[in-house]
């Protein structure tokens, strides 16, 4: 790898779907070797990559499908880690820019606890916003919005969901993130239960796309699904299901998260 980079270990992600294709080196850099120039050249390369892969191409038409039906306005990234000094989080980072490109979205917020100057520094240079509040994922919304978590704690999910837990709210929420399915399929309930009540409830009224991780290298983008949560398929407006449920509080020991 150029720009300095160098290769400190492999990725440890499953990815039983797609063993033919490579798993990326996972690089650092120390943040006193950044350099903003290099940082950009190299995220161009990113992106032509991905606008020329199958796997980008796919991926746009299944969330043109999710899009097409309301006019979202604003995406919100959490947990995409950092992309001053980290290969991975750097192809996560061209993606969503791809999809702002695409769909025209106004405004992409981000947000990661491990952001640190250098990170703001190349988020800036692309005008895109960086968030200064832990919200710990309780963002609660009132318009169409894309939430993209790649690879995100479960726990950020499920505040998220949680934070927007009514019949009119909920379908305002288009999920980039860990599929559903494959959390469920990993995990046994008794797990899942305390760290991700809210997801557990409503994955059976979740619309999932699984994006088929084509990508050449196979752990960047493995496990990501859209999800979204359309009013004809969500329990009626009136049901307990919108009321009664816990609060969400986890084990010090289960948490993934960074606490605010
Ligand atoms: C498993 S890493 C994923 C990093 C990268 N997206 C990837 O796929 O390799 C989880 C990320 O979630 C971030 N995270 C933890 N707590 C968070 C919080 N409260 N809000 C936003 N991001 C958080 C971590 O700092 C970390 O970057």
């Amino acid at each position: 790898m150029s720009d300095g980079f160098i290769l400190v270990t492999k990725s440890k992600r499953s990815n039983k779907k797609s063993r033919k294709f490579k798993n990326i080196n996972i690089v650092q850099q120390s943040s006193d070797d950044f350099n903003l120039d290099k940082a950009i050249k190299q995220l161009e390369n990113i992106k032509f990559d991905l606008q020329t892969s199958d796997f980008c191409a796919k991926a746009l038409i299944q969330l043109e499908e999710v899009i097409n039906q309301q006019s979202v306005k604003e995406i919100i990234c959490l947990g995409i880690g950092k992309i001053s000094e980290d290969i991975i989080a750097r192809h996560q980072l061209e993606l969503i820019a791809i999809i702002k490109e695409k769909f025209q979205i106004e405004s992409i917020k981000f947000y990661d606890p491990v952001f640190d100057q250098n990170d703001k520094l190349l988020l800036d240079s692309f005008k895109f916003e960086v968030l200064l509040e832990n919200k710990e994922g309780k963002y609660r919304v009132e318009h169409p919005t894309i939430f993209y978590l790649p690879h995100c704690p479960k726990q950020i999910t499920n505040n998220l969901l949680y934070s927007n837990w009514n019949f009119e709210e909920l379908k305002n929420l288009i999920l980039i993130c860990n599929s559903f399915k494959s959390i469920k399929e990993a995990t046994p309930e008794r797990f899942l239960r305390p760290n991700a009540h809210f997801l557990l409830e409503i994955s059976s009224f979740t619309k999932e796309l699984e994006i088929s991780n084509t990508f050449k290298f196979s752990d960047i983008f493995n496990d990501f699904s859209i999800h979204s949560f359309p009013s004809k398929t969500l329990p009626d407006q009136s049901s307990n299901f919108w009321t009664d449920q816990p609060k969400p509080n986890y084990s010090l020991e289960d948490l993934e998260l960074v606490k605010a």
